[in-house]
């Protein structure tokens, strides 16, 4: 420490002392119930299927695509959050997951990424703003949202949702 001017030794200090602080606040806040993470998924399925159903709104009026790149960016990333989304201890009501969410884990993920994929791709002609590849990439990332709900989601809902 000798050779530490008083300036050096004080950022030191504050180093050290900042060193459990540090991993202190690395640590999760408080987390979210099981029923709170039930809720912000179905809300986040929702508003992507708002999302989703509106690019379709678009593509059925003839208007321009290239506007519809952020939502496909959102989806995409969506898509590759979802899975964390359902933790283990999330099998409660209300969900209309399937128990195979837990129990076949391994396929619930390929599907989320078969999506992520898709979606991506959609962002992709979006921002080419080809209109005729936006509409057969829509009709792709559907058949990702119903391959996953006829396996992992109870009821079926309506097309596109
Ligand atoms: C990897 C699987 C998977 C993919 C892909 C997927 N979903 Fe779902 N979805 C689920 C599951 C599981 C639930 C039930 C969630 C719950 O109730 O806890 C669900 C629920 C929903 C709900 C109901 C939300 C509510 O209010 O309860 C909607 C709407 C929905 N999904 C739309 C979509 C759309 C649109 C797509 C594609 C653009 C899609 N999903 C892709 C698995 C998936």
């Amino acid at each position: 420490m000798q050779s530490l001017s008083t300036g050096q030794r004080g950022l030191l200090a504050v180093a050290l002392t900042a060193l459990p602080l540090t991993a202190a606040l690395a640590q999760a806040p408080q987390g979210l119930s099981a029923e709170q993470i039930v809720r912000a998924r179905q809300a986040t399925y929702g508003l992507s299927a708002g999302t989703f159903g509106e690019m379709k709104m678009v593509v059925d009026g003839g208007g321009e695509v290239r506007p519809l790149v952020f939502g496909a960016r959102m989806l995409q990333r969506w898509a590759r959050t979802l899975p964390t989304m359902f933790p283990a201890g999330t099998d409660i009501p209300p969900t209309k997951a399937k128990a195979e969410v837990w129990s076949d884990r391994a396929t619930f993920e390929q599907r989320a990424q078969a999506y992520a994929e898709a979606a991506a791709r959609l962002a992709e002609v979006a921002q080419a703003g080809d209109r005729a590849a936006f509409a057969t990439q829509w009709d792709a990332v559907r058949q990702t949202c119903s391959a996953c709900h006829d396996r992992f989601r109870q009821e079926a809902q309506r097309p596109g949702s």
